[in-house]
Parts: structure tokens; C-alpha cells; sequence
């Protein structure tokens, strides 16, 4: 695991683009996780300003995402696939048919179309890189609080610290959405490599429980332990309850000097 400290959410942006950018050079045909929420807001910006300025060709790039409400149509403002287009997908050349997000609107047989969409990640060759958020909770896509460590995608109800995160985003008296379909741990753990970004002091907990926590299914992204390949890319903030981030500093001035691959 590398953590890599940055000031600020510009920096956190920068460098986790900047890190996506250089896979999608090494393979042109990358199959890449995606999540949606706050934090990406400025990874996508980064990302269609590699696009627009002409280094950075997504056409033979695969995409899935983590997790969709359930219950919103795509086109409803707060979907996961309404934000994805506003801050991605329209304003680069993904290829729409190569673009994967849980649909919202199925209704019954939850199993079945989970276990298709599982399929599907499989029949891209899986996916090589997840970029991840993390909720105050610690969950990572919508795996709340014991969820299982080998949790395949399916659907899941959110609990009430997202519930209420969720409810600024959704006018007075519209009803947020109670359940999701979302990724597994298990899901997540199988992707080829990770990168987990955070910000602001709110994330401190969740991020010093995930990092430094025993692996335990309270915070599921300490479930993150047990890959062989994930980079914490957080602000000072988050970063604000680590214990161990003398260390951190070192690994890093250390990787930039052995294996600077890992941080460009
Ligand atoms: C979104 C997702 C969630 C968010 C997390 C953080 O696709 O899977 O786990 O990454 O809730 O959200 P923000 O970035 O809005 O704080």
C-alpha cells in the first residue's frame, strides 16, 4: 500500500489523473473503474483537459462503475450515470457502447442482473484500474458497514450516515434513494490496481481506520489491506489521524527515487 499525502484537492486531482493518464498511454484499450461523487469532480476535469489538449485518447478505453441508485433513471439529476456524463463521458471519446454503469431502474430479479454485470467486468478481461472514493463511514462504492469482505455486486441498503450525506444533494421533500446497486468488496478487491482519494477532515477517521485499522468488515475499506496494489492519494486533512505519516513520507521520497512509475 502507498500513501501518497498531497495539500489539497487540486493536487489530489492532479496526481490521480495523472496516474490514470499513464495507464491508458500503456494500454490504450484500459478497462477502468470508475465512481462517481465529490471527490472526482476535479479527476474528470484533469482528465478532459488531457483530452481536449490532445494527449489522452479514451476511444478504445472501457469503463464501470461502481454503483447507481436505485430507483433513478439515468437521466434524473442526481444519478451516478446524469453525473458521469456532465463530468466525463461528454466531453471525452469513450466509446458510449463500451461504458458500463448499474442500471437503476431494474425492479426484481436483483440477483440476476448483478450476476450479469459481474459477467460483463469478466468479459472485459476485468478491470485493470478502480479509482475509489470513500464514504465518512469508510465504505467504498455503497459497501456500508459490514458488508462482506467477499461481497460480490449487488443490491444494498444505505445506511443512515449516506442517507444523510445523501439528502443535501435532493430537494426538501424529495425522498433520496434507499438502496443501491453497487459493486462488492470482493468485486473491488479482484481489480488490478486501485487508487483511493479523500479529502478534508471529515474523512480523517474513515482514512486512519483504513490504513493503520485492523481489516474488519466495520470499515470496509480496510478490506483494501488484503491487495496487492492500492494507492491512498489524500489531503493533509484526511490525512490528519495517520500515526504513522513521518513514514509515509519517507516511502515516498524513497519511490520517487526507486520506482517513480508508482507516482506518474
Ligand atoms: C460513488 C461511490 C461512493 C463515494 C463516496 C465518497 O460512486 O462509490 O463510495 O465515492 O461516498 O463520496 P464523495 O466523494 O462525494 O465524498
Amino acid at each position: 500500500m502507498l500513501v501518497i499525502l498531497k495539500r489539497d484537492g487540486q493536487e489530489i486531482s492532479r496526481q490521480a489523473a495523472q496516474l490514470i493518464a499513464s495507464a491508458v498511454r500503456k494500454k490504450p484499450a484500459l478497462t477502468l473503474g470508475l465512481a462517481a461523487g465529490g471527490t472526482m469532480v476535479g479527476v474528470y476535469q484533469h482528465l478532459v483537459t488531457l483530452h481536449k489538449q490532445g494527449s489522452l485518447d479514451f476511444s478504445r478505453v472501457v469503463t464501470f462503475n461502481l454503483d447507481e441508485y436505485l430507483g433513478l433513471p439515468a437521466a434524473h439529476p442526481r444519478s451516478f450515470h446524469h453525473f458521469m456524463q456532465e463530468n466525463l463521458f461528454a466531453h471525452v471519446n469513450v466509446d458510449p457502447r463500451n461504458i458500463h454503469i448499474p442500471d437503476g431502474t431494474i425492479r426484481g430479479n436483483y440477483d440476476q442482473y448483478c450476476a450479469s454485470y459481474e459477467e460483463a467486468i469478466r468479459k472485459a478481461g476485468g478491470i485493470d484500474v478502480q479509482l475509489l472514493g470513500i464514504g465518512r463511514n469508510g465504505h467504498i462504492g455503497f459497501n456500508e458497514p459490514t458488508s462482506s469482505i467477499g461481497s460480490r455486486t449487488r443490491l444494498k441498503v444505505l445506511s443512515q450516515e449516506t442517507l444523510d450525506d445523501n439528502s443535501k444533494f435532493f430537494a426538501p421533500g424529495e425522498e433520496s434513494p434507499r438502496c443501491a446497486i453497487t459493486m462488492g468488496i470482493g468485486t473491488i478487491l479482484e481489480t488490478g490496481k486501485i487508487l483511493l482519494l479523500a479529502t478534508g477532515e471529515a474523512k480523517s477517521a474513515a482514512i486512519a481506520r483504513s490504513i493503520e485499522g485492523p481489516v474488519t468488515s466495520a470499515v470496509s475499506a480496510s478490506a483494501l489491506q488484503l491487495h496487492p496494489d492500492v494507492t491512498f492519494i489524500i489531503d493533509d486533512a484526511a490525512a490528519s489521524q495517520l500515526t504513522q505519516r513521518d513514514y509515509y513520507l519517507r516511502v515516498l521520497e524513497m519511490t520517487a527515487l526507486l520506482t517513480p512509475d508508482r507516482l506518474s
